[in-house]
């Protein structure tokens, strides 16, 4: 058992910068499942979002926000963290070397899609989210205790007193250990590995929000998945990000003879939202087509996006041919843990920030490059909170929490089928019909039977927490008629303000543990 002032699960950008932020009188505990350098934010390529250009303005990059997320965005959460963006970046930028710049010293600006601006803010070409992350690593102090190999599987709740005040983790050789915290932050992502198309790193499955759903916080807009356009795609397997800076430098889709994909389809043509360019891309591998990204164009492709290169290079793919086969594959959950602008659950002392949280800043479909802007936002102010003298130390009691050895008989899925099923049926084109074959799927593994999670090994508990949050993202998508943003229904394919506009899809988990 240990105690700490704060407990951080998850290691992405957001995680870092809470923890790097934090006074150093506290002590600071991080639990990740694998290690500290495997999260999703490490391997951000594009960049960070900032009206910092000379002809930009944060309302400029407030209304593509809300365009983009087809306004189902909170407005006062999006004007609050994108009117700080260009302090934060240059807060970020005073203090190390991380992103691009010119002779002068100015910081390059990257175009992405649906933006009106160029505004991404770069780091070591497309190495953003790593340099980042080795900018924050570098800044742990001593105060920050760093637990790895740590799956997290049951917040220890008071409903009574509605105050999370710790965590039961599994080790690798299957021990559980308690974790008490005054202030405990779920920071482990979104789902991606939930898709058999993905641009995220293995570990990220949805556990984080599938503790704070089971312990009975508010989850929300869970239908909301967005589809990346451009995974590196060979032999019907995707095999990671190919950024939308590189359309924003100038590629264009393409089918097999060269003919260009976007024309027509939306005025940003190759730079629309990812949710038109996916659907786009969709329609064209459906019937047979194979879609490429043309880079002829672009001069220093290898300099300016050096692990795009790494990447193509690793998979036998020749930057000299001028095109890169791709599929677009499932990247970002925006929904996620219902809190208010810092992080804020509906229990005292539970909080989630980052991916695993849903703030209201993306609405239907996130912009690029706001997802490290809203981690830095949510990390450092977060941080402003708990440093506050008020809330150092809450009295705690410190219950025995039983640990349960009887062993459930459950049937497991099997996760490859489990993910090729939720992409051809809760992926990027959803209907009716498809989305109750996947419900009766997922229903006969019976995971809500379960009542203690104990027993189960990692592995295992991955994959019941995979069919939980699968049923959430399955059962939101039923539920909501219309199309919007990341979410579109064949059967619904227009959006539907007068009943659904900045309405939300919320799932709260009642069952007595
Ligand atoms: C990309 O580089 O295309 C991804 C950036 C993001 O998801 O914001």
């Amino acid at each position: 058992m240990t105690n700490s002032d704060v407990l951080i699960i998850g290691s992405g950008v957001a995680a870092l910068q809470l923890a790097v932020r934090l006074n150093k009188d506290l002590n600071v505990r991080i639990l990740t499942k694998s290690s500290l350098r495997t999260a999703n934010s490490y391997l951000a390529q594009g960049g960070i979002a900032a009206a910092i250009g000379s002809h930009d303005h944060p309302s400029k990059h407030v209304i593509d926000t809300l365009e983009a997320g087809r306004f189902q965005n909170d407005r006062a959460v999006v004007e609050q963290i994108i009117n700080e963006a260009p302090s934060l970046i240059k807060d970020i930028s005073s203090l190390g070397n991380i992103f691009d710049k010119n002779q002068n010293g100015d910081l390059l600006l990257g175009m992405e899609g649906a933006h009106s601006e160029k505004r991404i803010v770069h780091g070591g070409g497309d190495a953003t989210g790593k340099n980042l992350m080795e900018f924050l690593i570098s800044r742990l102090s001593k105060n920050v205790i760093i637990e790895e190999n740590t799956f997290a599987f049951e917040l220890i709740v008071n409903k009574e007193k509605n105050r999370c005040s710790g965590v039961k983790v599994k080790k690798p050789d299957g021990t559980i250990q308690i974790h008490y915290g005054t202030h405990i932050i779920i920071a482990t992502g979104g789902c991606g590995q939930l898709y058999s198309y993905t641009s995220n790193a293995k570990t990220v499955s949805g556990d984080g929000i599938v503790m704070a759903y089971l312990a009975g916080a508010e989850i929300m807009d869970m239908e909301f998945i967005q589809f990346h356009p451009t995974l590196l795609y060979i032999n019907g397997e995707t095999k990671g990000l190919i950024s939308e800076a590189v359309r924003g430098e100038g590629a264009i889709l393409v089918t097999s003879d060269g003919t260009p994909i976007m024309e027509g389809i939306h005025p940003y043509k190759d730079l629309a939202p990812r949710h038109v360019v996916s659907q786009t891309i969709y329609e064209y591998l459906k019937n047979g087509k194979k879609v490429f990204l043309d880079i002829s164009k672009i001069e220093n492709f290898q300099k300016r996006f050096p692990s795009i290169t790494s990447l193509c290079e690793e998979n036998g793919i020749h930057l000299a041919d001028g095109r890169l086969p791709v599929a677009p594959g499932c990247h970002f959950l925006m929904g996620g843990i219902k809190t208010d602008l810092i992080g804020r659950t509906s229990f005292d002392g539970l909080y989630a920030i980052g991916e695993a949280a849903c703030t209201g800043l993306h609405g239907a479909n996130r912009l690029a490059s706001n997802s490290l802007l809203e981690g830095l936002y949510q990390g450092e102010k977060l941080s402003e909170w708990i440093n506050s003298a008020r809330f150092k130390s809450l009295d705690l009691e410190h219950l025995p929490v039983p640990i349960s050895v009887n062993k459930n008989n459950v049937i497991l899925p099997d996760i490859a089928q489990l993910k090729a099923l939720m992409m051809e049926r809760v992926g990027i084109v959803r209907s009716e019909m498809a989305l109750l074959k996947q419900k009766a799927w997922l229903g006969q593994f019976k995971v809500h039977e379960i009542n203690e999670w104990d027993s189960f090994s990692v592995s295992e508990l991955t994959k019941l927490f995979m069919l939980i949050i699968a049923q959430l993202i399955t059962e939101s998508a039923l539920q909501r008629t219309e199309s919007r943003g990341g979410h579109f229904r064949s059967d619904y394919p227009f959006e539907d303000d007068r009943n659904w506009l900045r309405k939300s899809i919320i799932h709260k988990h009642n069952r007595e543990m």
